[in-house]
């Protein structure tokens, strides 16, 4: 898929690895139709960015924001012509809590609901609405491709750690639906790619202590550091231009695998 003069809806897309995702689309000439909840971030990187880049403030867990977002998006294109070339589902939030404390309070059933409302129901929600603007786009190129959704997963999905039980389990369905969601859409042209990071220097990984933070690098073989977001971007960049690229997970971790406890 061809990201010039193309828009590319990217939902937590005003901090961490949207934002260097949608950065880096946008050095490559496309459109960027940024989703957040973080309208301060939102402002700002629209006046960093320009004129080829909108922000819709957007909870990811409502379907009805997505809504708007999407018609607001739908309407942006309408005025520039690009169509919408892809999805980036970037919004994602932790909140580690073990199944039972040690009082014997189990999990609360509130914050499991917050961490895949946002994390899967969102994903998919934001996918849904926007695929019947691409299954309606002009087919592209020798293979008639039509456009590509990109997901993120995190190491959690396959080495999930004491504590994460839902973010592991959002994470792991996020893997989980990619293969379906490339069946359901390869008739249209439309791929589907996962990337599943390992930790990554970002505003979610800032809250983490030193300590965690260095036992997480202890645990990566090569290179021992947190990844940048530029090098999760440059992937996105390679799941968008390289049609081969369907249906499958990309782990992008150092060979990082996470230990039960830190
Ligand atoms: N940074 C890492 O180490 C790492 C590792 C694995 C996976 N991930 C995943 O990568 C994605 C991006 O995370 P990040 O590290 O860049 O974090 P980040 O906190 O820098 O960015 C996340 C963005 O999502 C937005 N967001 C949160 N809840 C939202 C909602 N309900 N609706 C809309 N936007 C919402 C936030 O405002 C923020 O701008 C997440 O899905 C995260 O789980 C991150």
């Amino acid at each position: 898929m061809k990201i010039a003069d193309r828009t590319f809806i990217i939902s937590g897309g005003v901090s961490g690895l949207g934002l260097a995702t949608a950065r880096d689309l946008h050095a490559h000439g496309a459109y960027v139709s940024l989703l957040d909840l973080n309208a301060d971030n939102g402002a700002s990187v629209v006046s960093e960015l320009g004129s080829r880049a909108k922000f819709f403030e957007t909870d990811v867990s409502d379907t009805e924001a997505i809504a708007t977002a999407i018609a607001g998006t739908v309407a942006w294109v309408k005025e520039t012509g690009k169509s919408i070339g892809g999805v980036v589902a970037g919004a994602g939030v932790g909140m580690p809590g073990l199944i039972v404390d040690k009082n014997n309070e189990p999990l609360s059933i509130e914050s499991i609901d917050f961490v895949l409302n946002i994390n899967l129901r969102g994903t998919l929600d934001l996918i849904r609405q926007a695929i019947p603007y691409m299954t309606t786009n002009t087919p592209s190129g020798a293979d008639g491709e039509r456009g590509v959704i990109i997901m993120i997963a995190s190491s959690a999905a396959f080495d999930g750690q004491m504590g994460q039980v839902a973010y592991a389990a959002s994470k792991g369905a996020v893997a989980s639906l990619t293969l379906p969601l490339a069946r359901d859409l390869s008739k249209y042209g439309i791929r589907a790619v996962t990337i599943a990071p390992s930790m990554f220097d970002s505003a979610m990984t800032k809250m983490l202590s030193k300590k965690v933070k260095q036992s997480l690098e202890t645990s990566m073989e090569f290179p021992k550091r947190a990844g940048v977001p530029e090098e999760f971007a440059r992937l996105v960049r390679e799941c968008v231009g390289n049609e081969m690229l369907n249906g499958t997970v990309l782990r992008l971790d150092g060979a990082m695998r996470m230990p039960a406890r830190l």
